[in-house]
C-alpha cells in the first residue's frame, strides 16, 4: 500500500478560525479527513502530522521518511525562511509537493518567496483544499 505523509507547519492547527479570507473555513481535522478519504479511493494511506515547531516537523520527516512514498507539505510561514526544512525534505529522498491554501504570489512581498519549494517536485498555491487533492493525485501517479 502506498503511503503519503501529509504535514502541516505552524499555526495551521488553527485552520477554520484564522484568516478565513485567505485560508477558508475548513478545519485541519476536516482537511485531513477529506484528503484521507480521497486517498483511500486509490488505496493510498495518509500519515498526517502537524507541529508549530520547525524541529518537530524535521524529526517527524526523519523518523517517517523510510515508511512513505511521498510528502504533501504545507509548511506555513516556514516556507519563507526555513532552510533546515528545505534540507529535511531533500534528505527524505522521496517526492514532495508543497501546498499553500492561499496564493502566496499575490500576498505580502515576504510571502512571495518559498525557500522550501526547490526541495519539492511541485508547488501548488491558492487552490484552497483542491490544491491538496491535486498534490495527492500527482503523488499517487509517480
Ligand atoms: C500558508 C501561507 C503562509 O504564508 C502562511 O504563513 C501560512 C499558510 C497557506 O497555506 O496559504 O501559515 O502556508
Amino acid at each position: 500500500m502506498k503511503k503519503i505523509i501529509l504535514i502541516h507547519g505552524p499555526n495551521l492547527n488553527l485552520l477554520g478560525e484564522r484568516a478565513k479570507e485567505h485560508y477558508g473555513d475548513v478545519t485541519l481535522a476536516k482537511l485531513e479527513k477529506i484528503v484521507t478519504k480521497e486517498a483511500e479511493k486509490s488505496g493510498v494511506k495518509i500519515i498526517a502530522f502537524q507541529s508549530n515547531h520547525e524541529g518537530g516537523l524535521i524529526d517527524f520527516l526523519q523518523k517517517n521518511r523510510k515508511k512513505a512514498d511521498g510528502i504533501i507539505i504545507n509548511p506555513g510561514a516556514l516556507a519563507h525562511y526555513s532552510y533546515a526544512l528545505h534540507d529535511a525534505l531533500l534528505d527524505s529522498q522521496i517526492p514532495s509537493v508543497e501546498v499553500h491554501l492561499s496564493d502566496i504570489g499575490q500576498r505580502e512581498k515576504w510571502r512571495r518567496v518559498s525557500v522550501t519549494a526547490s526541495a519539492c517536485k511541485k508547488i501548488i498555491s491558492g487552490k484552497k483544499i483542491e490544491g491538496y487533492l491535486e498534490a495527492l493525485h500527482y503523488l499517487s501517479k509517480i
